[in-house]
């Protein structure tokens, strides 16, 4: 990576995060790292062949790194103070509008001083991307951190098409109307000409959120804003269009690294590390309590109780991504996972033989394509997910044809990977019952399911993803004068 001078580009990307992160050893050495996450997984793979820019944070508090370039693709780090990093990224995102945007799973915290945050910093990204914007560019705004930008921007750059794509999921009114900011909200996003969306029901969330606290037309997939006479942000009329753009994978780039012989022999290493049981099952997800993790845990413990499984035949792999860590509800939620697994272990492992490997860290592409090998069958719970990328990664490393998914109702995956072991996580027998059907059932039917799943996948990916996001986003209404290919 080498450190260059500003200097304007046909397409932005605005995201919370960049696709590193800084961080900072003890002795001062300096390394950048994936940042954790779905976004940056799809998103990296569609921008690192493109001559474009990155707007996003370096993931520590202070100043900003000077921009620099990762191929053809121009890093421009967004500086966050410390206080921005508590108020807006851990207070407001994640901690206001996360946990009201996946079913009020755990209680969303409403503070003014957050909000003024989440203002001040959707601000900072807007200066940003206004400055590296080309005249007539194309930006893509992303996820829930930035729901302001696109009328900010639009103020600033009405000469730019801006569009807005939501990676989790977009809340029913009823529950969007708890939010004292929701109009504002609203009129923040409406300054994109497309917005787009995990599921046709979050899209139609949106539409629905409109008329009812804007009191706009929504005619089919088009909002249309009379705008208000206050002076405030995104008080000019407007016209949008939202829908459904489900998000994928690398397929055929995934399913190369998992094939490749050095995955294979890592896949080999680790079953026989894990004492060659018959039947591994997997879970992998960010530490986070939409995942469904508790509930997954439940329903290990009840079958080994049951005498259903036990080790060393069957075992249970955890690998737990830290996230969040300085959010309250997130300390406790690990310490819940770990007090359980203490328990189960404590239970049912015996010398040699471990009922729940439980994995706290994050690893290299290599080995979560050699994990996803080894997994007989994966478990995918979440009690909400705007998609669930790690779905998707699972049935296209087990090309081999081997392994069974477990996937929740509710996440957006489930709309379409329709041949996979559906779940209800909230009904704890429903799902022992399922978890065992993936194991037993017969193989022949189970390599069926996987075929049909790796099919669904290799056709929508994420290069098709970008593609009908960036068609949908030129072909919305509202176009400016000046519009530049990209
Ligand atoms: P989210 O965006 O909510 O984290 P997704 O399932 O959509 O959930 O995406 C998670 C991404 O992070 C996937 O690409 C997955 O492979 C990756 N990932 C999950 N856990 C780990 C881990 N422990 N180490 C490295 N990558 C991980
Ligand atoms: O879309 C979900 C999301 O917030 C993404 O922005 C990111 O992929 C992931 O979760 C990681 O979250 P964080 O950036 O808070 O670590």
């Amino acid at each position: 990576m080498v450190s260059s001078a500003a200097r304007t580009f046909d397409l932005v990307i605005a995201a919370n995060r960049l696709p590193v992160d800084r961080s900072v050893s003890p002795d001062g050495t300096v390394t950048w790292r994936t940042s954790p996450g779905g976004l940056v997984t799809a998103m990296e793979s569609v921008m690192h062949e493109r001559e474009a820019a990155w707007v996003g944070w370096a993931g520590f508090p202070g100043e900003a790194p000077d921009p620099f370039d990762d191929g053809l693709l121009r890093l421009h780090p967004v500086g966050l103070t410390a206080e921005d990093v508590t108020d807006f990224y851990e207070g407001f995102s994640n901690d206001t509008l996360w946990p009201l945007y996946h079913d009020v799973i755990v209680p969303p915290t409403y503070h003014r001083s957050w909000w003024h945050a989440y203002r001040r910093v959707n601000e900072k990204f807007t200066d940003a991307v206004a400055e590296v914007a080309a005249e007539g560019a194309t930006v893509w705004v992303h996820d829930y951190q930035l729901q302001l930008v696109p009328a900010m921007l639009r103020d600033r750059r009405p000469d730019l098409r801006i569009g807005w794509f939501n990676h989790i999921p977009f809340p029913p009114v009823e529950l969007f109307a708890q939010l004292p900011w929701r109009a504002m909200l609203l009129r923040g996003l409406l300054g994109a000409d497309f917005l787009g969306f995990q599921r046709p029901d979050d899209a139609r969330n949106f539409l629905r959120g409109c008329r009812s606290v804007l009191g706009a037309s929504v005619k089919g997939d088009v909002v249309t804003w009379q705008g208000a006479d206050d002076g405030r942000l995104g008080a000019g009329p407007r016209v949008a269009r939202a829908g459904s753009v489900p998000i994928s994978i690398d397929a055929e780039g995934f399913r190369k690294l998992a094939d490749s012989p050095g995955v294979r022999a890592r896949a080999t290493e680790i079953r026989a590390s894990l004492g060659d049981p018959e039947v591994v099952l997997l879970g992998v997800d960010r530490l986070d309590y939409t995942k469904g993790i508790r509930h997954r845990l439940r329903a290990i413990e009840e079958l080994l109780a049951d005498g259903e499984i036990a080790p060393p035949q069957v075992t249970f792999v955890q690998v737990a991504t830290p996230s969040r860590e300085r959010v309250e509800a997130y300390r406790t939620l690990r310490e819940q996972i770990e007090a359980t697994v203490g328990r189960i272990n404590g239970d049912f492992s015996h010398l040699g033989d471990t009922a729940v490997h439980y994995l706290h860290q994050s690893y290299g592409r290599e080995e979560m394509a050699a994990l996803f090998k080894v997994a007989d069958v994966m478990l995918v719970t979440p009690l909400r997910d705007g998609m669930n990328l790690v779905a998707k990664e699972y049935v296209t490393a087990r090309h081999d044809g081997g392994g069974a998914l477990v996937l929740s109702e509710f996440t957006g995956a489930a709309e379409e990977m329709r041949s996979a072991y559906l779940c209800n996580p909230h009904d704890i027998a429903g799902l022992k019952e399922t978890i065992l059907r993936a194991i037993r059932d017969d193989p022949a039917l189970k390599r069926r399911r996987m075929a049909s799943l790796r099919r669904r996948v290799r056709r929508h990916d994420v290069q098709t993803w970008a593609e009908a996001f960036l068609t949908a986003l030129d072909a919305a209404p509202g176009k400016p004068a000046v519009r530049k290919e990209v």
